[in-house]
């Protein structure tokens, strides 16, 4: 629309627009990717979350759409993936196809683990490498999450900032689960984070077939996305963007399914917007529908740039 610019920058990488595809979803295959952003008009992709080995994921059913009734999404996918190298792969056929910037996303279950398996994934040269913190830490005390407690949560990004070229940013992705998810933000800063992506599912929660009486999931609970996510995640946006004072930069995720909600997020303090589940709900096309709708609601609010929305619910 003229007079409306939604380009951002995210840390030297371009973005037409400020819609990112969200880790875990389409973000499979080279050619997937490259049709989201080509096609389906996202200013910048997420790959799904690899590790150093290939691993299996959950049995099915490993996903609850509740979006119609309920406004939530369970799931309990189990982090399956082909494993780093074929991600590598995977990132070069997405650079044959598509400009847009490429965001890798790795994850493992050691800090030491995170920063090898980010050594490897920079070999495809991406745009920022994203650490998927919310997987258990074998070495931590009882196996908790990376991303519940500080100093795992740092000890993850400073292994990972310490392991790849200093010209690809490193972001933490986060938890809504976490107690207090700034402070967890502000350390993972300090060990070197370059960007924050907040946040990743809820809970995990849980859903019954009451005909059966029996959980759904296969894997019994799973991680919440979806509308009902949103409160939550913009919260969690806001107390970050606030604790790091605006320096730097946040992928606002989590229940994003229109143009209204990602100027939401952005107001927060996003510099950017995942969207996950509503590529489900709405199709691979969602990212142009929502550039459209905040083309459509800057004008009638008098806004003229996507980029001066960041931040600007904190007054
Ligand atoms: C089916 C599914 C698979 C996911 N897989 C990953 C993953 O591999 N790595 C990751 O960091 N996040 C993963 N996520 C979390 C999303 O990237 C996102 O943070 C979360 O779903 C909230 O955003 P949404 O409400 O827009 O979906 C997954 C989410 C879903 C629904």
């Amino acid at each position: 629309m003229p007079g409306i610019d939604l380009s951002t920058n995210l840390l030297g990488a371009k973005l037409e627009n400020p819609t990112v595809l969200a880790s875990g979803i389409l973000g499979t295959t080279g050619a997937l990717m490259a049709s989201v952003a080509n096609e389906g008009g996202a200013g910048a992709i997420t790959s799904k979350s690899a590790s150093i080995k290939p691993r299996g994921g959950h049995p099915n059913p490993i996903v609850v759409d509740a979006i119609a009734e309920g406004g939530w999404m369970l799931n309990a996918v189990g982090l399956s993936n082909p494993g780093v190298e074929e991600k590598v792969e995977e990132i070069a056929h997405y650079r044959k196809l598509c400009g847009k910037p490429m965001i890798a996303s790795v994850f493992a279950s050691t800090a030491k683990e995170f920063g090898e398996c980010a050594a490897l994934i920079a070999r495809a040269k991406p745009d920022a490498i994203e650490l998927d913190e919310s997987c258990p830490n074998v070495e931590g005390e009882f196996g908790a999450l990376f991303c519940l407690n500080e100093r795992d949560a740092a000890k993850a990004v400073e292994e990972a900032r310490n392991s790849v070229p200093k010209s690809i940013p490193v972001f933490a992705k986060l938890s809504p689960s976490a107690p207090d998810i700034a402070s967890i933000a502000a350390a993972c800063v300090e060990a070197g984070a370059d960007g924050i992506t907040a946040v990743n599912t809820a809970g995990p929660g849980m859903a019954i077939d009451i005909s059966r009486a029996r959980p759904i999931l296969a894997n019994k609970a799973g991680g919440i996305s979806g509308p009902a996510l949103k409160p939550l995640a913009v919260r969690c946006v806001y107390d970050i963007y606030g604790k790091l004072e605006g320096k730097v930069p946040i992928i606002g995720t989590g229940g994003v399914a229109n143009g209204a909600d990602a100027i939401e997020m952005m107001m927060a303090g996003a510099s950017a917007v995942g969207i996950g589940t509503a590529a489900y709900t709405r199709g691979m096309n969602v990212f142009r529908e929502v550039c459209r709708e905040m083309e459509e609601l800057m004008e009638k609010n008098g806004y003229s740039k996507a980029r001066e929305l960041v931040g600007m619910a904190h007054g």
